[in-house]
């Protein structure tokens, strides 16, 4: 089995991200690069991760016209990621024009293509909010709906909840790869501010392909040995 824990390097400043890379490094599969280390830090940042040889999966959650997204998606290719995020409500066109846009800088770079993720309703968003915006209908369904869409639009994965696992595995093909924040360690995993969390195993055995986990590592006394302990769960 790979490795499955991506390490959400959600810290302020490039020397934090490196110092925690090079620390937890050998007990984690990929790390992941946010909206507040990028915009900070860089594209840099993502060339001096890659450097060490991680895997990185850059979370800027494209969400545009789809030249602009193709585009966007080209350049993260050239930065040699294996994993970034496009919102699947910027709908079909938007999603295929990443996909190919990915496939087709990954092949003319000589990389594989990275995987690109489909986002669909955001954790924060609940049926009130959904409402205000006019999607009616409730989360659930809204999720199910853009999921279906993604796959129909050629993404090969998704960010999920790891509560929506189960619905999702049923109605996707076995290949889409699900990715999901909102893990907590059974041993003192502290909530945070996440309100609908699993472990990591229950998790994979849900159907989680990959596990996205910020704090209970970077806050950890020891990050390494959160990381090498969550791992030994699995
Ligand atoms: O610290 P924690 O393990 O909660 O970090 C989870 C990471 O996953 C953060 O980078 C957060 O932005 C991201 N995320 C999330 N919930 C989502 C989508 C992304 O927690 N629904």
């Amino acid at each position: 089995m790979h490795n499955p824990i991506i390490v959400a390097l959600d810290v302020p400043n490039p020397e934090q991200a490196l110092a925690l890379a090079a620390q937890v490094a050998p007990a984690v599969g990929a790390f992941k690069i946010g909206k507040e280390l990028f915009v900070s830090a860089g594209p840099d940042i993502v060339r001096r991760i890659r450097a060490t040889g991680a895997a990185v999966f850059l979370d800027l959650k494209f969400h545009d016209i789809p030249n602009t997204v193709a585009k966007a998606v080209t350049a993260a290719v050239q930065l040699d990621v294996q994993m970034l995020t496009i919102h699947t409500s910027g709908g079909t066109a938007m999603m295929q024009a990443a996909e190919q846009a990915a496939q087709e800088a990954a092949h003319a770079a000589g990389h594989p293509a990275p995987l690109v993720l489909g986002v669909t309703v955001l954790t924060s968003l609940d049926a009130a909010d959904l409402a205000a915006v006019g999607i009616a209908g409730g989360v659930g369904a809204q999720v199910e709906r853009l999921a279906a869409l993604a796959a129909t639009a050629g993404l090969r994965g998704l960010v999920c909840s790891p509560l929506e696992i189960i619905a999702l595995r049923k109605l996707l093909p076995a290949t889409m790869q699900l990715v999901t924040p909102g893990i907590r360690p059974a041993e003192g995993g502290k909530p945070d501010d996440q309100k609908r969390t699993m472990t990591p195993r229950d998790a994979l055995a849900a159907g989680a392909s990959w596990l996205v986990i910020g704090r209970p590592i970077y806050a950890a006394a020891n990050p390494r040995a959160a990381a090498e302990a969550i791992l030994a769960t699995l």
